[in-house]
């Protein structure tokens, strides 16, 4: 099958080399899958560059040992493995794949996918797991948002942010999302009830409280964005990839891990991979007709290179496609 390879860390153009590979085999576990479209998003990038250095202690020292990038998928199911009773080769579904999914077929786990949502193509359902389900578990699980409540939204016109907007809609929340100009229509689009064009004013120094804030792009210091919240609110910093090439955002994280047990308003940092029952609840608001997923691009698989280059530019507008 042709993928996309990589064999050293380093920018795109630099390492990311169309090849002809063997298709993945087929675990008992395991649904074999033609992909349809991937999608990558930024957490691809750091994959790929391998900064922070230090998370090289865990990606692999020298070269990354994951070697074919992105995570989103949808596709068509080929083959299912001897303990799969739940789908059967035709199945249209959409997932994440640990092993890669910038490739024409993808093994994963029946644990790690679900049907693809009715009303969506392959194309847009690809786009939804790996941020679709880090907006849901920030709002729903880390940031307990209820009914009423205003939530901020900063980066809301990027991967998680349209995923986040709507889902905080959906919740049932008054919403502000933050962006550069060229986005504040789209996210007025999707739901958000107010919008904060980044370039013009500073949400920090805004008069308006907000009970949550997810913090996607880590562009204020915590102690300023804790400042614009009610009493009762919380910070949820949802950022992977600021800071400098050593400790990227470890340091931001760490902060917010220590203080939270101490300081009101500070929630620690949250991880959500994905899950097979996070995929079914997003169905079920897509299929409500509450989210629709914010397609960016799409490239063809031998431009992969280009696609990440767009998302590593940080101005993605929703989500970065991969076409097989
Ligand atoms: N916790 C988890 O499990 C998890 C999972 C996935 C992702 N993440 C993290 O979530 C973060 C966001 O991911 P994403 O996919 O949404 O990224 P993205 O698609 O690149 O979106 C970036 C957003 O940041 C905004 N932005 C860029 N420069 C800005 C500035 N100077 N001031 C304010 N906003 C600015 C962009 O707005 P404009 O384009 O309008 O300028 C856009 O809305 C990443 O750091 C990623 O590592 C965490």
């Amino acid at each position: 099958m042709r993928a996309i390879v990589q064999d050293k860390y380093g920018l795109p153009a630099d390492v990311l080399v169309l090849q002809e590979v063997d298709k993945p085999e087929i675990k008992d576990d395991e649904v074999h899958v033609r992909v349809h479209t991937a999608a990558v998003h930024p957490g691809d990038w750091l994959l790929m560059t391998g900064r922070p250095y230090v998370f090289r202690l865990a990606l692999g020292m020298r070269k990354p040992r994951k070697r074919i990038p992105g995570f989103d998928f949808a596709g068509t199911v080929e083959a299912v493995g001897g303990d799969v009773g739940e789908f059967q080769p035709g199945d249209e579904v959409f997932g994440e794949a640990p092993t890669g999914s910038c490739a024409e077929y993808v093994s994963v786990a029946a644990d790690r996918i679900a049907a693809k949502p009715s009303g969506l193509t392959l194309a847009q359902a690809a786009v939804v797991p790996v941020s679709g389900v880090t907006a849901l578990r920030g709002l729903r699980d880390a940031g307990k948002l209820r009914p009423g409540q205003h939530v901020l939204i900063n980066g809301a016109s990027g991967g998680v942010g349209t995923f986040a907007v709507q889902i905080a809609k959906a919740l049932g929340a008054e919403v502000t999302g933050v962006c550069g100009t060229g986005n504040v229509e789209m996210v007025r689009s999707i739901g958000a009830d107010h919008v904060i064009d980044y370039s013009r004013e500073s949400f920090t120094e805004g008069g308006a409280r907000y009970d949550l804030i997810l913090d996607n792009v880590a562009n204020h210091s915590m102690a300023e964005c804790r400042r614009v919240l009610t009493e009762g609110g919380g910070l949820l910093s949802n950022n992977g990839t600021s800071g400098g090439r050593w400790f990227g955002p470890l340091g931001r994280m760490a902060a917010a891990a220590l203080l939270s047990p101490f300081v009101r308003k500070q929630k620690a940092p949250f991880y959500a991979p994905v899950r097979k029952q996070d995929l079914i609840d997003l169905t079920e608001l897509i299929e409500a007709g509450k989210i629709t997923p914010v397609i960016d691009s799409t490239y063809p698989l031998e431009e992969t290179a280009a696609a990440m280059s767009h998302v590593g530019a940080g101005h993605a507008r929703g989500k970065v496609t991969i076409g097989m």
